[in-house]
């Protein structure tokens, strides 16, 4: 597909089938997330892959809501970075996953981003401990975002090309 059509067609997805991702499809999913640019070159990243679905549905309760999908998805990729190594964890984490959002959309996948980061549930728990705590992640590792995958159950209109907001581009 055309960069501009990707573009175009991206759009988030919540709502998946039960068809599998394949191991080709999270591959290319990964390697473009390995790909993206970081601050300094960094690549502190760690992508860590969970499908099993009770891992899934804790993911989708560390928040009270925005990330029930999760446990709907066939495949959820939690972005995370190694903090101690950059000032720009969270810039480089979201290149990252907004450049494997991409690679979904061009498999014909669907993907939404679950925000992690400064969330909670509502007894204070932080999202991003809720998690660590189920995959075992070390302490200096920080979790930006969960992206759950899959194909998708709902058909999404093309972004309109009429509603963009021209006015904030300024020059
Ligand atoms: C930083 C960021 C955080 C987001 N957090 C969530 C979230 O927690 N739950 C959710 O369902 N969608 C989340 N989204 C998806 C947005 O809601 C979505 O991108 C936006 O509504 C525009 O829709 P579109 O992606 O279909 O163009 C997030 C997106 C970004 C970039």
């Amino acid at each position: 597909m055309d960069f501009k059509d990707l573009v175009q067609k991206r759009r988030s997805i919540r709502k998946f089938t039960d068809e599998r991702v394949t191991d080709e499809q999270l591959r290319l999913i990964l390697r473009a997330g390995l790909m993206a640019p970081t601050g300094h070159g960094q690549r502190g990243w760690q992508f860590v892959v969970v499908d099993d679905p009770q891992k899934l549905q804790a993911i989708a309760q560390c928040r009270p809501a925005g990330s029930d999908f999760v446990k709907d998805a066939a495949v959820a990729i939690v972005v995370c970075y190694d903090a101690s190594a950059t000032d720009v964890w969270v810039e480089d984490a979201s290149i990252a996953a907004v450049t494997m959002q991409y690679q979904t959309t061009d498999l014909g996948l669907g993907s939404c981003w679950c925000q992690v980061r400064l969330r909670g549930n509502a007894e204070g728990v932080s999202a991003s401990e809720t998690i660590k705590q189920l995959l075992g992640l070390a302490d200096n590792i920080e979790v930006e975002c969960v992206l759950g995958i899959g194909h998708p159950a709902i058909e999404r209109k093309l972004q309109d090309e009429e509603k963009l907001n021209w006015d904030c581009v300024k020059r």
